[in-house]
C-alpha cells in the first residue's frame, strides 16, 4: 500500500481517477448523500465508470465498484488493469479516502483471479490530495475465489 497525491500518479491513472471523479455526478445516492464515482480500466485501454445507485429498500443499494464491473462484463470486458474510486460525503472536498466495502472486496478478488492478474486500486480523496494504492489481493487477504473451487 503506497499514499501519494493525486498529481504524482502515472498519466493514465491519473485520466482513470478522473473519469471516476466526473462519474460521481451521476451517483443516485438520496438517502447517504454519499457519492462514490469508480473507473475501471480494461486491458485494452478502455475505462468504464460505476457509480452508486441507492434504493428505498436500502440492502438493495449497488456500490459504484461492483457497477463497473457488472457493466464492463456486459459491454464484453473480462481483462482489467485498475480501478480508480472516489467518494465525496455530502460535497464536501475531504482528504480522507474512502475504502471498498466487503461485498465490493469479493467481486473484485473474483474479477481479478478468474482473469488470472491482480487487479491495481487506486482509492482517491475528494480533494485528490491522497492517493491510496493497492490492489485486490491486499484488500482481501486468503480471499475465496474461483481457484477453491477448482478442484
Ligand atoms: N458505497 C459504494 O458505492 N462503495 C463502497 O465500497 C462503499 C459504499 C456506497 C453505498 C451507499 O450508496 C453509500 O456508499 C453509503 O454507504
Amino acid at each position: 500500500m503506497q499514499d501519494i497525491p493525486w498529481q504524482d500518479l502515472p498519466q493514465q491513472d491519473q485520466e482513470l481517477v478522473e473519469q471516476a471523479q466526473q462519474a460521481l455526478a451521476l451517483a443516485y445516492c438520496p438517502y447517504s448523500r454519499f457519492q462514490v464515482g469508480a473507473a475501471l480500466r480494461c486491458t485494452d485501454g478502455t475505462i468504464i465508470t460505476g457509480v452508486n445507485v441507492e434504493n428505498a429498500s436500502y440492502g438493495m443499494t449497488i456500490c459504484a465498484e461492483r457497477g463497473a464491473i457488472m457493466h464492463a462484463r456486459a459491454r464484453g470486458y473480462t481483462q482489467f488493469e485498475a480501478l480508480a474510486v472516489i467518494t465525496r460525503n455530502e460535497g464536501e472536498l475531504t482528504s480522507t479516502p474512502a475504502s471498498p466495502c466487503g461485498a465490493c472486496r469479493q467481486v473484485l478478488f473474483e474479477a481479478a483471479q478468474a482473469a488470472g492478474t491482480q487487479l491495481k486500486v487506486i482509492l482517491t480523496a475528494a480533494d485528490k490530495s491522497c492517493c491510496i494504492l493497492t490492489d485486490t489481493e491486499e484488500l482481501l487477504p486468503l480471499g475465496f475465489g474461483p481457484k477453491d473451487l477448482a478442484c
